[in-house]
């Protein structure tokens, strides 16, 4: 499914977009946000406007002829209701799905450059995660996602830390280091090949004695867990298709005030474009809708890498 976007130069894009809903009332089908956002439908696809700085537009249609026509037709009434044809609309070229950047390239770097940094071990890991799983290593955080997993369990004051997907032991490092004085992480995964390198720099890093490994489905682990609501973070990096039984396994064990995290909830842009299809793709939709909704917790969802869920147990 294409989206393409665009910032309309208005001096004030609250009252513009109450005079374009206002105008297009009687031939689309409008839903208005508590915050001012407005959807507008019409038969081609849909246009969500946002009004900020300018009035920020998304268009979305089934196919790349349905939103040529969608843009054409908002662009007319928008003009219209600006009251002239000069008013400029530069729409951005149309991507779907996995095409999505996002986080531009240089902020990313910048945002690299601007976090408590990879010490050497880490970078080391880096390195050699690269030379030793190929293609894989894209599995593992990033530096700055790391960094702030040990900020979340340094705020956490966490004792009881659980960890799903270990691979080569990036994100446990972190998370282990973040533990308060005599707390303990339990990182689960199913590769005994990934994580004896995650075992090599949990020794190196001085973080090998909190932390137990269990190897085995992520799911048998955490079932086998006593019942009492103890965990104070944990952080789900898995398979996907998993995601929403670890989550309801760790909520359900998460004391009030606990923290989980979840990685990958855009998958790679996919989740936001309802053309995927695959299994992955709505389990993380109906999850990432699901946690929203979730009256136990309180949820943010950040553009962290390729999207991370916090949620804290109310
Ligand atoms: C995305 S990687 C984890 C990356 C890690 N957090 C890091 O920063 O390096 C996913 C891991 O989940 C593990 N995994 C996949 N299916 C699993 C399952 N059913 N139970 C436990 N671990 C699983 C894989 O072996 C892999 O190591």
């Amino acid at each position: 499914m294409p989206f393409s976007t665009a910032t309309i130069a208005v001096p004030h894009p609250a009252r513009y977009l109450r005079l374009v809903t206002a105008r297009l009332d009687q031939e689309a089908s409008m839903d208005h946000a508590a915050d001012g956002r407005a959807t507008i439908t019409f038969s081609q696809g849909t246009c969500v406007l946002t009004p900020a700085r300018g009035l920020d537009v998304i268009a979305a249609a089934a196919d790349s002829a349905a939103l040529a026509s969608l843009r054409d037709t908002l662009t007319r009434h928008l003009r219209r209701c600006a009251g002239g044809e000069d008013l400029e609309i530069a729409w951005t070229e149309a991507v779907s799905g996995e095409d999505m950047q996002i986080t531009d390239p240089v902020v990313g770097d910048y945002l690299l450059r601007h976090c408590t940094g990879t010490d050497g071990l880490l970078g080391e890991l880096t390195v050699v995660t690269r030379e030793a799983t190929g293609t894989a290593a894209g599995m593992q955080v990033a530096a700055d996602e790391g960094a702030f997993l040990t900020m979340l369990t340094r705020m956490a004051d966490a004792r009881h830390a659980v960890e799903v997907g270990v691979f080569t032991g990036y994100s446990s490092i972190c998370i282990a280091r973040g533990l308060a004085a005599g707390g303990r992480l339990l990182a689960c995964d199913i590769s005994d090949e990934w994580t004896s390198i995650a075992r090599r720099y949990w020794q190196r890093a001085g973080v090998a004695d909190r932390i137990d490994l269990r190897i085995g489905p992520a799911i048998e682990t955490l079932q086998a867990l006593p019942a009492e609501p103890r965990i104070d973070i944990a952080f789900i990096d898995a398979d996907k298709p998993g995601y929403p039984a670890y989550y309801e396994e760790i909520v359900s064990r998460l004391r009030p005030g606990g923290l989980v995290v979840l990685d990958n909830v855009f998958l790679g842009g996919e989740v936001l474009d309802p053309a995927y299809q695959e299994e992955h793709h709505t389990v993380m939709r109906r999850l990432n809708d699901q946690i929203t909704a979730d009256e136990r917790m309180d949820s943010v969802m950040l553009p962290v890498r390729d999207g991370i869920t916090i949620a804290r147990k109310r």
